[in-house]
């Protein structure tokens, strides 16, 4: 993975069709996307199940470009070598899931893991003051983890910049996941975004027999991005 400040869209496969996971994830890269985001839920820390390593795998050779893994589980460090061998480029942990933030970041990087730390709406972004070079993409919740569809959090908006701010030159993606539309994305892309991960506004409409309507939505979103850089 090289690192650069470009807007990309890494659509949430939690909005996909779960009986089509493969054909769904070449149907958005063939439609343009730059990531795939794969929601991992526990039941635990997050109020809904989703999937475990064994998918992650299963999948893996139908992602061609870089497979981000928002692990809303706790614990998780006992978990992070198995989503490792499953080939994920990027694991990213809520730091209410262990006691120990930065042994958990290192660990994903010896595994050869891009580093993430997800800030939930209620986490102070001080939570990554001291673990910023342990890092390579803060993701900013703009909605409570555990399901698709929520409305965006407008705070997410300020809480991006301060991050943009605490991150400086570091090579550290900053990520937004939530209730990004056409209408949130020029908002948090301004503060300093460069990863927007969107499920429903990508996946809604569209279909494997009808993949177009998802590289529509994801124009939709860069367009709207591109406009608002203009405006501003
Ligand atoms: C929420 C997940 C998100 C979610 C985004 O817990 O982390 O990735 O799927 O879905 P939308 O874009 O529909 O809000
Ligand atoms: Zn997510």
């Amino acid at each position: 993975m090289t690192f650069d400040r470009s807007v990309k869209i890494a659509p949430s496969i939690l909005s996909a069709d779960f009986a089509n996971f493969g054909a769904e994830c070449r149907a958005i890269e063939a439609e343009g996307c730059d990531w795939v985001h794969v929601d991992v839920m526990d039941g635990h820390f997050v109020p809904n199940i989703t999937f475990g390593p064994a998918m992650c795998k299963a999948i893996r050779p139908h992602v061609k470009t870089v497979m981000d893994v928002h692990l809303m589980i706790a614990p998780a460090d006992p978990f992070l070598e198995d989503f490792a061998k499953a080939g994920a480029d990027v694991l990213t942990i809520h730091p209410e899931a262990g006691p120990h933030l930065d042994r958990s970041l290192q660990l994903i990087r010896s595994l050869g893991c891009k580093a993430g730390v997800a800030l939930n709406p209620a986490t102070h972004e001080s939570a990554i003051e001291h673990v910023l070079d342990a890092i390579d993409l803060v993701l900013v919740m703009s909605v409570n983890p555990g399901f698709g569809g929520q409305s965006f959090i407008p705070s997410a908006v300020e809480k991006v910049r301060r991050v943009r701010a605490m991150v400086g030159d570091r090579p550290i993606h900053i990520q937004v996941d939530g209730g990004v539309t056409p209408q949130t994305a020029p908002l948090v892309t301004e503060a300093g975004a460069d990863v927007l991960v969107a499920g429903s506004a990508v996946f809604k409409g569209g279909s494997v027999d009808n993949p177009a309507v998802y590289g529509d939505n994801m124009r939709a979103i860069r367009e709207s991005v591109a406009k608002g850089a203009k405006a501003a």
